[in-house]
């Protein structure tokens, strides 16, 4: 069997599409337009990058949407007043900062300081409390983008077995959590595996939906997957670069052989990547329904 590809590009770019006609919708009915601030301390350039991005996006939607970028030295206290500043602001419905954070900054205490109806990205402990619940307002961008994906795609993610390799906090956990929920587009039976599990191919094996987010390259071979399963590759990891200096990008998954075994595959790049930040703009224009007491789908 060869396996299917599922582009995170031409899914990222229907959602908004549909995010665009969304934005439309709430100025002419309500005069509401979405506010997006992204912070971000000093220049580490993937940082820049990661920013930059999310700014161009949000413009593309046609959000109101802030750049503020505060020197590296900046102390934690002006941070946490410049995150109360935004809370207070009613043009301004996500708060996104961006990590990592200088370390002379405690990023729990900035994060945890973030109004949980402007936690566009869902790391506020009100928000991991309210997803485990199942009674989510914002799920973390990445696992959004990967149920996203499955849903999409259409694949039965009811009554699945679901292998999650990986227990971040970013991913792992949370796409674990929102898969085994009591809900529509879940239902799954998930098991979450991770550097101490004891026998990982004897848990892969037998996973319908298989998605890695382990953070280093082959984690995840052909001889760990059963035939016809889904499989979501969501590591990045830079393995060198071309000629002409550009990095080199791959997943977590030894693609050209799990592509054999597969029927469902996400390449890398162009998998869950281009997904995420799109996810971002989703909880915003979520997080400025909130704000103004429309009903979320
Ligand atoms: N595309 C995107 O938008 C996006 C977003 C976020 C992350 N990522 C990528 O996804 C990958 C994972 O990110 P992360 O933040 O979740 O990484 P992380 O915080 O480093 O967590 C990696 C997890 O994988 C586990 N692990 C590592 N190697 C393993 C192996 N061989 N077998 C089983 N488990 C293993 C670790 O186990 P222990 O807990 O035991 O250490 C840990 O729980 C990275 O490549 C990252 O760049 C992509």
């Amino acid at each position: 069997m060869t396996a299917r590809i599922i582009s995170g590009k031409e899914i990222a770019a229907q959602i908004r599409e549909e995010l665009k006609a969304e934005v439309a919708d709430l100025s002419a009915k309500h005069a509401i337009r979405p506010g997006l601030v992204t912070i971000l301390v000093g220049d580490n350039p993937a940082s820049v990058s990661y920013v930059t991005g999310k700014q161009k996006t949000a413009h593309e939607l046609g959000f109101h949407s802030i750049q503020d970028t505060q020197p590296a030295d900046i102390s934690e206290e002006d941070l946490l007043r410049l995150v109360e500043k935004y809370n207070n602001d009613p043009a301004i419905h996500g708060i996104l900062v961006q990590l990592p954070l200088p370390k002379h900054i405690n990023e729990n205490r900035v994060l945890y300081a973030i109004n949980p109806d402007k936690d566009v990205d869902g790391f506020h402990p009100v928000n991991v409390g309210r997803l485990m619940i199942g009674d989510a307002r914002f799920y973390p961008c990445t696992p959004y983008g990967i149920r996203e994906m499955l849903t999409r795609a259409g694949v039965q993610i009811e009554g699945a077995e679901v292998v999650v390799v990986g227990r971040s906090n970013l991913v792992g956990k949370p796409i674990a959590m929102m898969l085994v929920q009591k809900q529509k587009s879940a239902n799954a039976t998930v098991t979450v595996c991770h550097t101490r599990t004891k026998d990982i191919r004897a848990h892969t094996l037998r996973a319908d939906i298989l998605i890695v987010a382990a953070g280093a390259p082959d984690s995840v071979t052909a001889d760990m997957v059963k035939e016809g399963a889904v499989v979501i590759d969501v590591g990045v990891n830079r393995v060198g670069f071309t000629s002409e200096g550009k990095a080199i990008l791959k997943g977590d998954v030894d693609f050209d052989a799990v592509k054999e075994k597969a029927s469902i595959i996400t390449p890398v790049p162009g998998g869950v990547g281009p997904m995420t930040i799109t996810m971002l703009m989703k909880n915003t224009v979520r997080a400025a329904k909130l704000a103004a007491g429309i009903p979320l789908e």
